[in-house]
């Protein structure tokens, strides 16, 4: 596989060395690498020449790099919007109200979701808002929950759901 061009990644083969020497002989090398790499990419997602040039330079198998980066649900394999609002699909959150809740984060972004998608990854055509889905957060007490650029949401509702898009596209006018 070809590992030495990874201009499509928008990153620098200097940076990426940078990164990669940052966290070599540390403790879960890999993954550190890995997650400053994605925090690092303006869409916070990993090009599969990233994950071919890691593997190079660490002198690692591409097929254990990519077990990683697809086994963890933190990494991504697709480009990102700006914002991510992650909603639990988990049965706590479904009997909550989630579906409706998705439902009508996708109206309200105007996404429509693949035919058949077991998982949902929907980014809108301006790249400013991801939505996905996760099985459970492990916060089922705190249903039904969505996740906000990282920050957790408990008991959310339409109305709730609907100041925090408020709030992210407002921000986003002011940019
Ligand atoms: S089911 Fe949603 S957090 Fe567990």
């Amino acid at each position: 596989m070809k590992a030495s061009s990874p201009a499509s990644s928008m990153m620098t083969p200097t940076l990426m060395d940078l990164v990669i020497k940052k966290h070599q002989g540390k403790p879960g090398e890999l993954l550190g690498i890995l997650e400053e790499l994605q925090n690092r990419h303006p869409h916070k997602y990993l090009p599969a020449e990233t994950l071919e040039y890691v593997a190079e330079k660490s002198g690692l198998p591409v097929s254990q790099v990519y077990s990683v980066a697809t086994f963890y649900a933190f990494f991504n394999l697709k480009p990102q919007g700006e914002h991510t609002l992650v909603v639990c699909r988990g049965t706590a959150c479904h009997t909550r109200g989630s579906k409706s809740l998705l439902a009508s984060l996708k109206k309200i972004l105007n996404l429509k979701e693949e035919e058949g998608a077991e998982k949902i990854f929907l980014t809108t055509a301006d790249k400013k808002f991801t939505i996905k889905t996760v099985a459970c957060f492990g916060q089922c007490a705190m249903a039904p929950v969505v996740e906000v650029d990282g920050k957790m949401h408990s008991h959310v509702t339409e109305m709730k759901l609907k100041g925090l898009i408020d709030a992210l596209v407002k921000g986003e006018k002011k940019k």
